[in-house]
Parts: C-alpha cells; structure tokens; sequence
C-alpha cells in the first residue's frame, strides 16, 4: 500500500550512497537493488527510500520481486528499460509494476492487468501517482477484452501463478507482443502440478511456450521463491 512519507532520519538513509547504474535504470545503492523513484516521496510497499542528490531511490526487496530476485541471480539481458512498453500480466498491488515504471520512465508505458478486486484498488492507488502507469482490471485469459489502446508492446512481462499459464503468455504473446519483443516469465511449478517435480514442469512449460518466444535465459529463484522458475526470450 502507498502512503505519503515526509523526508526524515528513519525513512532516508543519508549512509547508502554511490548509485552505480546495472543495467540502464536500474541500480546497486550500497550494493543493494534499486530503481529510481517515479513518485517522489511515495512508498509503494514499505520498501525504503534513500536520497543521493536530486534522486530518491527505493531498494528493491528480492523476496517480494520475482524480477528483483532474476535481476540478483544473474538475468543477462534487461529488455525493461528507459521508453520500453510493458505489458505486465497479474500486476497485484503493484510491488514489482511499480519498480517497472521507475525503469521504463516518463516515456514509457507500463499496462497492469489484474483481476482480483482486493489487489486491483491498491494497484489503482500506486497507478494514480504513476502517470506511465495504466491498471487494466481484467482476466489474462482473455487479451481481446482489453486489447483497445494497447498496440504492440515490447516485454511482456507474466505473474500469474495459475495452472494454464503458458496458454496465458501464448495468448497475450500473440496479440501483443512486438516482432523481436521479450517476453519474461515466473513460472510457478506448483500452481501448474504439485504432484509433479518442478524440473519437468518447467521443462514442459518452455517448450510450449516455444511457439512464441525462443528462449534465452532460465533461472531458478531459490531462496528467494521456491519452486519458481524465471525465464527470459524473445519472440520469434
Ligand atoms: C504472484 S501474484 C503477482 C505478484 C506481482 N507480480 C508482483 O511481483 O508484485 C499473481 C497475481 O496474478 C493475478 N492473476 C492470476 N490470474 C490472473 C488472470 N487470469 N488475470 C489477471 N490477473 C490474474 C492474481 O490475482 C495475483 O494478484
């Protein structure tokens, strides 16, 4: 939940300096995981702010961020990044979209689709300080619902911890995702089959999704998230 944080000792650490950039728009502040704030001043999820300059910089919480914990783990390739369009897929309350905002910046868009109530309305709160932020409430399954005003995207970008969910990136890769765009993935094996090893899980899952993208990068994102496998590719 966002709150609005008057600058202080105990929120603004004055210790952290010296952001040093990891891939463009993201950073390591004393060498913790960061993005620089969007919506000065606001939190998103408790996460805190540290001041170098002009900037405010919100470290980024590897335990609540898939994409935290793929970017720590070794992600190679970053295609959020300044300008990009992203299709966010099963946005919640925004923790990890709102760090994709910071990334994509001013000139970029980021399109949140959530279809649980609860989440949607703090996903509506952190969009209303997030001009390239656009909450989309409504069913993955279904991209021709909300097909209008989107176009092409450059990442797709999927959390959706359900058990068809490489028909959900199948779908929505296809109607948006541009020629040589990205799509990444968390992959939650559990949610597909707990009765099965999560390695055949995966291994099924990527060559499904093998239609659309050609995969790149797989990484699994323990300890952070157990039985979890992040993937990266880009389309065919
Ligand atoms: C694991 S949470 C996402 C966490 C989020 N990506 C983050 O890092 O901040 C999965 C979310 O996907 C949403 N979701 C699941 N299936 C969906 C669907 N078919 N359409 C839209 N949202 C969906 C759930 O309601 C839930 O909020």
């Amino acid at each position: 939940m966002r709150e609005q944080i008057p600058p202080g000792p105990l929120l603004f650490s004055k210790d952290e300096k010296m952001a040093e950039e990891k891939f463009p728009g993201v950073f390591l502040v004393g060498g913790r995981l960061a993005t620089r704030n969007l919506a000065l001043g606001f939190r998103v999820y408790g996460e805190k702010l540290v001041q170098e300059g002009e900037a405010e910089y919100r470290l980024w919480d590897l335990y609540r961020s898939k994409l935290a914990a793929a970017l720590h783990k070794g992600l190679k390739e970053m295609p959020i990044k300044p300008g990009a369009s992203v299709l966010y897929l099963g946005a919640a309350s925004g923790t990890t979209a709102s760090h994709v905002s910071d990334i994509v910046g001013e000139s970029g868009a980021v399109y949140c689709v959530e279809f649980a109530q609860r989440s949607a309305r703090d996903l509506i709160s952190v969009c209303e300080k997030r001009q390239n932020m656009l909450p989309i409430m409504g069913d993955a399954r279904l991209p021709q619902e909300y097909s209008e005003g989107i176009g092409k995207v450059d990442v797709i970008y999927q959390d959706v911890a359900q058990p068809d969910q490489d028909e959900i990136f199948i779908r929505n890769s296809s109607a948006f995702l541009k020629n040589g765009g990205w799509g990444m993935i968390a992959i939650k094996s559990q949610s597909i089959d707990v009765t099965r090893q999560p390695k055949k899980v995966f291994d099924e899952f990527v060559a499904r999704v093998g239609s659309e993208i050609d995969v790149k990068q797989e990484i699994e994102l323990s300890p952070y998230d157990l039985d979890h496998l992040f993937i990266s590719g880009k389309k065919k």
